[in-house]
């Protein structure tokens, strides 16, 4: 996906050049798993694959929203407040979302306009593609009118958008990545700010992502459920939210904490810890030691934060069987989506083979084997 060939299909839909093209990539969850709405730290990588959008502003008050993926134009007012759109059109709430959000930041929206987004990102992956699409559109309406915020606004109105407009409770860590990613580089996030840094990626470590293609019929629901527990914890133990709270204090105050609500909080506070260690293992070029961390984190959701699938267990426990992989764990949300492994070089793609036939053997389904590279952060391009 070029800045040329989307710009060409932009002509051949809307009969002229667009004004400009933007992307924002998709992210991979490094470590950090639900750590974000809880005011802790994560890590992430921005990744090779995204979306684009290509936008002409028109004289008139229509708003055209056309996608690939449904091959149909959705037109909506410019003159009125944006509306929140179902089937077929509920795509465009991303871009909805964002024009809806940008006045509670001081800034304006483009009255009508023509809008093209295009993917390659693989949808219901864990990839955020949704952060993506409103990360790009987001860079596309305020370049077509001419405002430069800063990066950090830019990413808090995409997660405005995704709050506020689509509905989903979560934290920084999407928008995040995908406006602060930088080749070679995690992305850290100390979500208590937020303050955004980045970390170098040591060499001779790869991701690979196995995307298996299942998705809870209730993801967005049980994504809030874990939201509301973890709240629920951190009202019980009298703090805000639960990176306030240490291992120890955790574990002292067990009784005041429903059991539920407390193996959540206990997922969130070792998290949080996990991904500091993170930190110092990556500086320290330790990949057997991240490895560890990563696989950890995984065992973490499969029993304390209970966001994994048999599916997603069973490609952890194949994977780090394998020569070369130094860990893997359930990248984003969980309950399906896919796992990502770091490996050394000598993983290769006959050992993915290998463990993409074992999976289909048990499950009936081959998952899709993704190598992936840490790409650059969102732009105008
Ligand atoms: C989704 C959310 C993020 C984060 C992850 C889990 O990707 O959008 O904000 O909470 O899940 O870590």
């Amino acid at each position: 996906m070029n800045k040329a060939s989307l710009a060409a299909q932009f002509e051949k839909i809307f009969g002229r050049a667009p004004e400009l093209v933007a992307r924002a990539p998709g992210r991979i969850e490094f470590i950090g798993n639900h750590t974000d709405y809880n005011g802790g730290t994560v890590l992430g990588a921005s990744i090779d694959r995204g979306v684009a959008v290509a936008l002409a502003r028109r004289d008139d008050d229509k708003r055209n929203f056309y996608s690939r993926i449904s091959g149909k134009t959705v037109t909506l007012p410019a003159d009125t407040e944006p509306v929140r759109q179902s089937g077929d059109a509920s795509w465009t709430n991303y871009p909805l979302g964002i024009l809806a959000a940008l006045p509670h930041f001081g800034l304006r929206a483009p009255g009508g306009f023509d809008y093209l987004a295009e993917s390659d990102l693989p949808p219901g992956a864990g990839l955020s593609s949704s952060a993506a699409i409103e990360i790009a559109s987001a860079l596309a309406f305020l370049g077509a009118t001419g405002q430069s915020p800063d990066r950090e606004t830019i990413v808090k109105i995409g997660k405005h958008a995704e709050n506020h407009f689509v509905g989903v409770p979560c934290g920084i860590l999407d928008q995040g990545v995908s406006g602060f990613g930088q080749r070679g580089h995690l992305v850290f996030i100390d979500c208590t700010g937020p303050r955004f840094s980045t970390v170098p990626m040591p060499s001779g470590a790869s991701f690979w992502i196995f995307n298996t293609h299942t998705k809870h019929a209730l993801v967005d629901g049980l994504y809030a459920a874990r939201h509301r527990e973890c709240m629920s914890a951190a009202q019980a133990l009298g703090v805000k939210l639960l990176v306030e709270v240490s291992p120890s204090t955790l574990a002292a105050a067990e009784a005041k904490v429903d059991p539920t609500a407390f193996k959540r909080a206990r997922h969130i506070v070792e998290e949080i810890a996990r991904v500091d260690d993170c930190v110092r293992a990556l500086r320290s070029g330790d990949l057997a030691a991240v490895g560890k961390l990563l696989t950890a984190s995984h065992r973490s959701s499969q029993t304390l934060f209970e966001n994994s699938t048999p599916e997603l267990d069973f490609l952890v426990d194949a994977l780090v069987a394998e020569p070369g992989v130094f860990g893997a764990r359930l990248t984003g949300g969980g309950f399906g989506g896919a796992v990502m492994a770091l490996a050394s070089p000598d993983f290769t793609a006959a050992h993915a083979e290998k463990v993409a036939l074992a999976y289909g053997a048990k499950f009936g389904e081959r998952p899709d084997i993704l190598p992936m590279n840490v790409g650059e952060g969102a732009a105008v391009l």
